[in-house]
């Protein structure tokens, strides 16, 4: 029983939602995606946290308390080592209009799968993709139109992730935060409304301050991110990723940098740590 749909532990492929879903009809809803190293989630209260932050933000009941999601989160491990959850809360169903009805019911549904873990030397290639997402990508929503497009047109150059550019500004990627190494410094965009705050990323910025490596949270010019010395994304799925080319143009030297692997190789020490 691989999956959790509003109170009842199922097979994956037995969990029904209503057409009438406003995440079906709308994208009316928020997520979460944890990853699982070794049968145990990671960071799974930072993920819970960010997943209460979201639904605030679109105006959903919390479906449960997050103490309680936690649990469920758990339950659904069974049998997975490598793996991860996926969390989904919805406004509900009601018959089809915009503005939303008092006291809905939301739809939670959680899930676990298997995860191929990334060859230890995985690399990444980018391309630029316009941002043209809304003005609160700090909220996990579930409308992710202008992700899929953007990894989409990646995809169609033969480039592993999309790389969005809002005003001239690197945002971060598509599905990833991204990162720029300038003499031996971090650069990052801010964590505001233009970004999600991945947790990843958090765990980057505290592998950065244990170890001594500074961080500068600016918007960085498209211009500067492609004269970086080192170039890397995050994310629960993506881990630390070191990108080595942007539109085609090698990132310093084409290779992943001493910078990026020194973060990678402590990255993984942290999971296998908390995880262990
Ligand atoms: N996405 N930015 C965006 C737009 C993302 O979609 C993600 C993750 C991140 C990284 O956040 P975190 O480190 O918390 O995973 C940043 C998930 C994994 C997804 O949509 O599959």
């Amino acid at each position: 029983m691989n999956l959790y749909l509003n109170g009842e532990y199922l097979p994956l492929e037995q969990g029904k939602i209503s057409v009438e879903d406003r995440g079906f009809q709308f994208g009316d809803g928020v997520y979460e995606v944890i990853r699982v190293y070794r049968g145990k989630p990671f960071r799974l209260d930072k993920h819970l946290a960010r997943l209460e932050q979201s639904v605030k933000g679109v105006e959903i009941a919390m479906p449960e308390p997050p103490q309680k999601i936690g649990e469920i989160c758990l339950k659904l491990l069974e049998g997975i080592t490598e793996g991860q959850i996926y969390l989904q809360v919805t406004r509900g169903t009601a018959p089809r209009m915009h503005a939303f009805p008092a006291d809905l019911r939301p739809t939670f549904v959680a899930y676990a799968k298997a995860v191929t873990p990334h060859a230890p030397d995985r690399m990444y290639t980018l391309k630029t993709v316009v941002d043209d997402r809304w003005g609160r990508c700090h909220l996990k929503v579930i409308c992710l139109l202008p992700n899929i497009l953007g990894k989409q047109r990646a995809v169609e150059a033969k480039c592993d992730e999309g790389l969005f550019v809002r005003e001239g500004v690197v945002t971060e990627g598509t599905s990833s935060n991204a990162f720029f190494v300038r003499d031996g410094a971090l650069l990052t965009h801010p964590s505001d409304n233009h970004i999600l705050n991945g947790v990843t990323r958090e765990a980057v910025l505290e592998i950065a301050r244990q170890q001594g490596v500074r961080v500068r949270f600016q918007p960085v010019p498209l211009a500067e991110a492609m004269h970086a010395q080192e170039a890397f994304v995050t994310g629960t799925l993506t881990e630390i990723m070191p990108a080595v080319s942007i539109d085609g143009k090698p990132v310093g030297t084409g290779k992943p940098g001493p910078v990026t692997t020194k973060l990678r190789n402590a990255f993984r020490e942290m999971t296998t740590k908390e995880c262990g």
